[in-house]
Protein backbone atom coordinates (compact mmCIF):
# COMPACT_ATOMS: atom_id res chain seq x y z
CA UNK A 1 0.00 0.00 0.00
CA UNK A 2 1.56 3.96 -0.73
CA UNK A 3 0.86 6.56 0.77
CA UNK A 4 1.72 10.02 0.61
CA UNK A 5 3.13 11.80 3.84
CA UNK A 6 2.47 15.53 3.34
CA UNK A 7 5.20 16.82 5.06
CA UNK A 8 8.63 18.69 4.79
CA UNK A 9 10.33 17.97 7.87
CA UNK A 10 12.55 15.18 7.04
CA UNK A 11 12.65 14.31 11.12
CA UNK A 12 8.90 13.80 10.76
CA UNK A 13 9.32 11.67 7.39
CA UNK A 14 11.93 9.43 9.13
CA UNK A 15 9.69 8.05 11.72
CA UNK A 16 6.94 7.64 9.76
CA UNK A 17 8.99 5.76 7.57
CA UNK A 18 10.51 4.08 10.59
CA UNK A 19 6.97 3.41 11.75
CA UNK A 20 4.56 2.32 8.87
CA UNK A 21 7.38 0.69 6.91
CA UNK A 22 7.60 -2.49 9.26
CA UNK A 23 3.84 -3.06 8.69
CA UNK A 24 4.24 -3.21 4.31
CA UNK A 25 3.17 0.50 4.20
CA UNK A 26 4.96 2.48 1.99
CA UNK A 27 5.43 6.07 2.78
CA UNK A 28 6.47 8.30 -0.16
CA UNK A 29 7.33 12.35 1.07
CA UNK A 30 6.49 15.18 -1.02
CA UNK A 31 10.29 15.10 -1.59
CA UNK A 32 10.58 11.95 -3.03
CA UNK A 33 7.36 13.00 -5.17
CA UNK A 34 9.36 16.15 -6.27
CA UNK A 35 6.68 17.84 -4.86
CA UNK A 36 7.85 21.71 -3.49
CA UNK A 37 5.18 23.48 -1.50
CA UNK A 38 4.89 24.68 1.45
CA UNK A 39 1.52 24.82 3.02
CA UNK A 40 0.54 27.75 6.16
CA UNK A 41 -0.25 26.01 9.28
CA UNK A 42 -2.44 29.00 9.63
CA UNK A 43 -5.27 26.92 11.59
CA UNK A 44 -5.86 27.35 14.99
CA UNK A 45 -6.07 23.22 15.99
CA UNK A 46 -3.83 20.29 15.24
CA UNK A 47 -6.76 19.04 13.54
CA UNK A 48 -7.37 22.27 11.45
CA UNK A 49 -3.27 22.20 10.64
CA UNK A 50 -3.44 18.13 9.62
CA UNK A 51 -6.85 18.37 7.23
CA UNK A 52 -5.63 21.34 5.70
CA UNK A 53 -1.92 19.61 4.81
CA UNK A 54 -3.67 16.11 3.81
CA UNK A 55 -6.49 18.34 1.86
CA UNK A 56 -3.46 20.28 -0.04
CA UNK A 57 -1.86 17.62 -0.82
CA UNK A 58 -4.56 15.25 -1.69
CA UNK A 59 -5.91 17.47 -3.96
CA UNK A 60 -2.43 18.05 -5.73
CA UNK A 61 -1.82 14.06 -5.92
CA UNK A 62 -5.03 12.31 -6.00
CA UNK A 63 -3.19 9.78 -3.95
CA UNK A 64 -4.52 8.83 -0.42
CA UNK A 65 -2.28 11.03 2.28
CA UNK A 66 -1.52 11.41 5.22
CA UNK A 67 -0.16 14.59 7.31
CA UNK A 68 0.39 14.92 11.09
CA UNK A 69 0.59 17.86 13.32
CA UNK A 70 1.86 17.99 16.26
CA UNK A 71 3.37 19.90 19.44
CA UNK A 72 4.30 19.68 23.18
CA UNK A 73 1.44 21.16 25.49
CA UNK A 74 2.51 21.79 29.06
CA UNK A 75 0.04 22.35 31.84
CA UNK A 76 2.19 25.34 33.26
CA UNK A 77 1.75 27.24 30.67
CA UNK A 78 -1.75 26.73 30.03
CA UNK A 79 -1.07 24.32 26.63
CA UNK A 80 1.52 26.12 25.22
CA UNK A 81 3.37 25.98 22.78
CA UNK A 82 0.87 23.56 21.50
CA UNK A 83 -0.31 24.63 17.86
CA UNK A 84 2.83 27.07 17.77
CA UNK A 85 5.36 24.49 18.86
CA UNK A 86 7.49 24.71 15.78
CA UNK A 87 7.53 28.71 15.89
CA UNK A 88 7.90 28.80 19.79
CA UNK A 89 11.01 31.27 19.64
CA UNK A 90 9.14 33.69 17.08
CA UNK A 91 10.65 34.40 13.26
CA UNK A 92 13.93 33.41 13.72
CA UNK A 93 12.70 29.78 15.48
CA UNK A 94 14.62 26.89 15.58
CA UNK A 95 14.99 23.37 17.71
CA UNK A 96 17.77 25.48 20.28
CA UNK A 97 16.00 28.08 20.36
CA UNK A 98 12.14 26.95 20.76
CA UNK A 99 14.04 24.98 24.15
CA UNK A 100 15.78 27.90 25.51
CA UNK A 101 12.08 29.83 25.18
CA UNK A 102 10.07 26.79 27.34
CA UNK A 103 13.11 26.54 30.31
CA UNK A 104 12.67 30.66 29.98
CA UNK A 105 8.68 30.28 30.77
CA UNK A 106 9.41 27.82 32.97
CA UNK A 107 11.76 29.47 35.05
CA UNK A 108 9.65 30.60 38.25
CA UNK A 109 6.82 27.54 37.73
CA UNK A 110 6.51 25.47 40.51
CA UNK A 111 7.57 21.88 39.45
CA UNK A 112 7.05 19.21 38.05
CA UNK A 113 6.47 20.36 34.86
CA UNK A 114 3.62 17.99 33.37
CA UNK A 115 3.21 18.51 29.70
CA UNK A 116 2.35 16.03 27.13
CA UNK A 117 3.25 15.56 23.14
CA UNK A 118 0.06 15.37 20.85
CA UNK A 119 -0.10 14.37 17.29
CA UNK A 120 -3.40 14.49 15.19
CA UNK A 121 -2.88 12.24 11.92
CA UNK A 122 -5.51 12.85 8.91
CA UNK A 123 -6.18 10.08 6.31
CA UNK A 124 -7.56 11.99 3.35
CA UNK A 125 -8.89 10.06 0.08
CA UNK A 126 -11.34 10.35 -2.49
CA UNK A 127 -14.33 8.86 0.35
CA UNK A 128 -12.34 8.98 3.99
CA UNK A 129 -10.91 11.92 5.89
CA UNK A 130 -10.26 10.33 9.08
CA UNK A 131 -8.58 11.75 12.56
CA UNK A 132 -6.11 9.78 14.60
CA UNK A 133 -5.02 10.81 17.99
CA UNK A 134 -2.08 10.12 20.08
CA UNK A 135 -0.25 11.79 23.43
CA UNK A 136 2.49 10.89 25.54
CA UNK A 137 2.92 12.51 28.81
CA UNK A 138 5.70 13.42 30.47
CA UNK A 139 7.70 16.10 32.21
CA UNK A 140 9.87 18.82 31.15
CA UNK A 141 13.84 18.53 32.32
CA UNK A 142 15.78 21.54 33.57
CA UNK A 143 18.37 21.73 30.85
CA UNK A 144 18.12 19.57 27.85
CA UNK A 145 19.70 16.16 27.89
CA UNK A 146 20.75 13.96 24.32
CA UNK A 147 21.35 14.27 21.01
CA UNK A 148 18.69 11.76 19.66
CA UNK A 149 15.44 13.19 17.71
CA UNK A 150 14.68 17.11 17.25
CA UNK A 151 12.50 19.35 18.20
CA UNK A 152 11.87 19.17 22.01
CA UNK A 153 12.91 15.74 22.74
CA UNK A 154 16.24 16.37 25.01
CA UNK A 155 13.67 18.50 27.07
CA UNK A 156 11.05 15.57 27.35
CA UNK A 157 11.03 13.05 29.86
CA UNK A 158 8.29 10.06 29.11
CA UNK A 159 6.61 8.94 32.51
CA UNK A 160 8.14 5.33 33.35
CA UNK A 161 11.75 6.66 31.69
CA UNK A 162 14.61 7.91 33.31
CA UNK A 163 15.69 9.50 30.11
CA UNK A 164 14.51 12.08 27.95
CA UNK A 165 13.40 11.19 24.38
CA UNK A 166 16.37 12.40 23.12
CA UNK A 167 18.76 10.07 25.00
CA UNK A 168 16.15 7.03 24.65
CA UNK A 169 17.66 4.92 21.17
CA UNK A 170 14.69 5.94 17.92
CA UNK A 171 13.32 2.12 18.38
CA UNK A 172 12.20 3.03 21.58
CA UNK A 173 10.75 6.56 21.53
CA UNK A 174 9.11 5.24 18.51
CA UNK A 175 7.58 2.75 20.39
CA UNK A 176 6.33 4.66 22.74
CA UNK A 177 5.90 8.70 21.27
CA UNK A 178 2.48 10.47 20.74
CA UNK A 179 3.14 9.75 17.09
CA UNK A 180 3.64 6.24 17.03
CA UNK A 181 0.32 5.64 19.06
CA UNK A 182 -1.32 7.73 16.47
CA UNK A 183 -0.01 5.58 13.35
CA UNK A 184 -0.89 2.58 15.13
CA UNK A 185 -4.25 3.55 15.26
CA UNK A 186 -4.18 4.30 11.65
CA UNK A 187 -2.68 1.43 11.01
CA UNK A 188 -4.90 -0.40 13.25
CA UNK A 189 -8.09 1.44 10.83
CA UNK A 190 -6.43 0.19 7.75
CA UNK A 191 -6.31 -3.21 8.84
CA UNK A 192 -9.96 -3.33 9.50
CA UNK A 193 -10.65 -1.52 5.94
CA UNK A 194 -9.08 -4.11 4.44
CA UNK A 195 -10.50 -7.10 6.18
CA UNK A 196 -13.99 -5.41 5.99
CA UNK A 197 -13.06 -5.53 1.87
CA UNK A 198 -12.13 -8.64 1.52
CA UNK A 199 -15.48 -10.21 3.07
CA UNK A 200 -17.62 -8.32 0.67
P1 LIG B 1 4.36 20.76 13.03
O1 LIG B 1 3.53 19.56 13.37
O2 LIG B 1 5.08 20.62 11.75
O3 LIG B 1 3.61 22.03 13.23
O4 LIG B 1 5.54 20.84 14.08
C1 LIG B 1 5.42 20.36 15.32
C2 LIG B 1 6.53 20.87 16.21
O5 LIG B 1 6.29 20.28 17.48
C3 LIG B 1 7.94 20.45 15.79
O6 LIG B 1 8.60 21.43 15.07
C4 LIG B 1 8.61 20.23 17.14
O7 LIG B 1 9.06 21.44 17.64
C5 LIG B 1 7.46 19.75 18.00
N1 LIG B 1 7.38 18.28 17.96
C6 LIG B 1 6.44 17.50 17.37
N2 LIG B 1 6.71 16.19 17.55
C7 LIG B 1 7.86 16.16 18.24
C8 LIG B 1 8.66 15.08 18.72
O8 LIG B 1 8.41 13.89 18.51
N3 LIG B 1 9.75 15.45 19.40
C9 LIG B 1 10.08 16.73 19.65
N4 LIG B 1 9.40 17.77 19.21
C10 LIG B 1 8.27 17.49 18.51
Amino acid sequence: MKIVLASNNPDKVKEVKEILGPLGIEIFSLKDLGIKIEIEEDQPTFEGNARKKARTVFELTGLPTIADDSGLMVEALDGAPGVYSSRYAGEEHNYEKNNQKLLQELKNKPEPHRAKFVCFINYMTETEDEIFIGETSGEILKEPRGTNGFGYDPLFKPDGFDKSYAELPSEIKNKISHRYKALVKFRNYLVEKLKKQNVH
